[in-house]
Formats: C-alpha cells, structure tokens, sequence
C-alpha cells in the first residue's frame, strides 16, 4: 500500500499513517461494518468519480438496512470524499468509505457505540486489475455457498458478507484459478466473490436477478444502461451452472474489476476461449464512458 494523502475521520483529515482504531473497536470483532468502493478516473476532461450519487445513496442504504445511525448525511459524505481525493493530488484512485460501530462498549449488541465514519483513497489505475481483465480470467465456481437474504440483508454492502466471498476467492486462488463465481442456496448463479457477472448465448445477455443474492452493483447497472441505450437489452433470469459451461462469453462487472472477461469457468472453455466480440465491445463503450467520452453519460461523472 503506497501511503498518500490523508485519510477522513468523522470529519477531520488525519495523516495516512495516523489513521488508527482501538483494537477493542466493535466492528473489528462482530464485522459490525458496511462500506463503498467507488472510482476516480482521470479522464481528459479531469479526475471525475463515476456515480458518486449512486455510491453514496447505496452507503446509507447499506447502514439503514443494519439499522447504524449516520452522523452524517449524504452531502456531507459527498462533499468529504470529493475533498479526500482532492488532498490526495491522486488522479485517478479507488476510493472507500466506511461507517463502523466503533469503540466504547464491548459486547455484541453494537448500538451502544457510536458509528464512525472514514474515507480512504489509494492510487488505482485503469484497467489495473488482478484477475485478467483483458486477457480473460478463469474462475472456479465454488464449494462454498452463497449466503442467503434469510441470515443476511444480502443487498447491504457489509463486511459480514466478506468472510464467505473471501472463502471463496482463497479457495479460487488455491486452485490456480483468479476468482470464484458462487451459486446461491438453490444452486443458481449468484454473483463471483466480488462481481456481477453476465453470460451471452445467441446473442442474448442475460444476468441473474438481484433476487438471486448479488449485490445490486452499481457497474451492472451501468452496463444495463449502456446496453439499452445502444439499442441492446439484457434478459435478467436465474443462470444455472450450464448456462455458464454452455454460454458463448462471459464477463463480469465491479467497481475494481469494470467489465471483466472469463474465458473458462471450471475446466471448460467458455467460447472460443478468449474475450468475446460483445464483451470487448462492451469494455470499450464502458471505457469511453467512464472517461467521459460519451456525452450521454457525462452526469454520472462528479468532476473533483
Ligand atoms: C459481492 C459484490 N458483488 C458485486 C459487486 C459489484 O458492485 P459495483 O459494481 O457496485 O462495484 C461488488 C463490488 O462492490 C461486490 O463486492
């Protein structure tokens, strides 16, 4: 981690290296947390993070669904995440707000802390992504089941739902390949460890519904969007591990990951075993419109 700039706490901007919690800190121990990971593009216009609104909104929701109090509202939050990537002088960065029960009582019920809020960045450039993007990354659909809405609130983005997309992902890695894809309950497709992900067969893009236990991603949604307004449209049904082996291409969708090409799920070659002509498609339409190169999506940019 290349420490720059400085980190937000609750309101004041502390040095990187200084941004330190008590051990005791409740979430630390109950995964009492729930947090955002947005992006800042340099694109030639100037830094601009990309569905800041969007990001924020899903924030709150994330902490009401955990029923946490927000010291602060959306504006506030906002503006201190525009000004945490301003003070950093990084063009282009991952960025992530967090709200956590912090320190004071210890024990499980959290609401007797107080919530405490932080907003960290860190240099992240395009493109840059650990598993393939361009050249297509294999995934393992994995041993470990998808957590389910009936524990969980599974369209928080909460810490809790880490510990079983984290198992995933290891044993991914383990198995030589970059990232797992996990089935839900009921064995349908869900999402990979910490993706969206989409098949093509025929020519038809199909995703599974929300209901299925992703997490309602803001890039899928982007390239929903993108697709409908090109003309295309996406079918949302439940996926089963056939329609994976079967599919012609496959990619998947995140804030870290942008679109993402998978070219074998398992042993078997997904396609002709690299990226597809609609995925690639897709990644340059994606690519112009974060860097606001598409005038239709300019508004999804907040420039710093
Ligand atoms: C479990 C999970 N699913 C999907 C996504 C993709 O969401 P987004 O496109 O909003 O980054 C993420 C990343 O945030 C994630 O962690």
């Amino acid at each position: 981690m290349k420490e720059t700039g400085k980190i937000w706490m609750n309101g004041k901007l502390v040095p990187f290296k200084d941004a330190k919690v008590h051990v005791l800190t409740h979430a630390l121990h109950y995964s009492t947390s729930v947090f955002e990971g947005i992006r800042c593009y340099n694109t030639p216009k100037g830094s601009a993070v990309f569905r800041l609104e969007e990001h924020v909104d899903r924030f709150f929701k994330s902490a009401k669904l955990y029923s946490m109090k927000m010291q602060f509202s959306k504006k506030e939050i906002s503006d201190a995440i525009l000004k945490t990537v301003k003070v950093s002088g990084l063009k282009e960065c991952y960025i992530r707000p967090l709200a956590y029960y912090g320190y004071g009582a210890m024990g499980l019920t959290p609401t007797e802390n107080k919530v405490d809020v932080s907003i960290a960045c860190w240099e992240w450039a395009m493109g840059e992504s650990k598993a393939g993007k361009f050249s297509g990354s294999k995934c393992k659909v994995s041993s470990w089941i998808k957590i389910d809405s009936r524990s969980q609130p599974m369209q928080a983005k909460a810490a809790s739902n880490y510990a079983n997309a984290a198992l995933a992902r290891v044993e991914a890695l383990d198995n030589g390949y970059d990232e797992a894809i996990m089935l839900n309950i009921h064995g349908k497709v869900a999402e990979g460890s910490a993706e969206n992900i989409f098949i093509i067969k025929d020519n038809v893009i199909q995703t599974p519904p929300l209901s299925a236990g992703g997490l309602e991603g803001i890039t899928r949604d982007s390239v929903i969007q993108i697709i409908e307004q090109n003309g295309g449209f996406v079918i949302e049904r439940d996926l089963d591990r056939d329609d994976l082996y079967s599919a012609d291409e496959i990619f998947m969708t995140g804030t870290a990951a942008e679109v993402k090409s998978v070219t074998q799920i398992d042993k078997v070659k997904i396609g002709k075993g690299s990226m597809g002509k609609i995925t690639k498609a897709l990644q340059k339409s994606f690519t112009e419109v974060v860097m606001g190169k598409d005038e239709r999506f300019l508004p999804w940019l907040t420039f710093i």
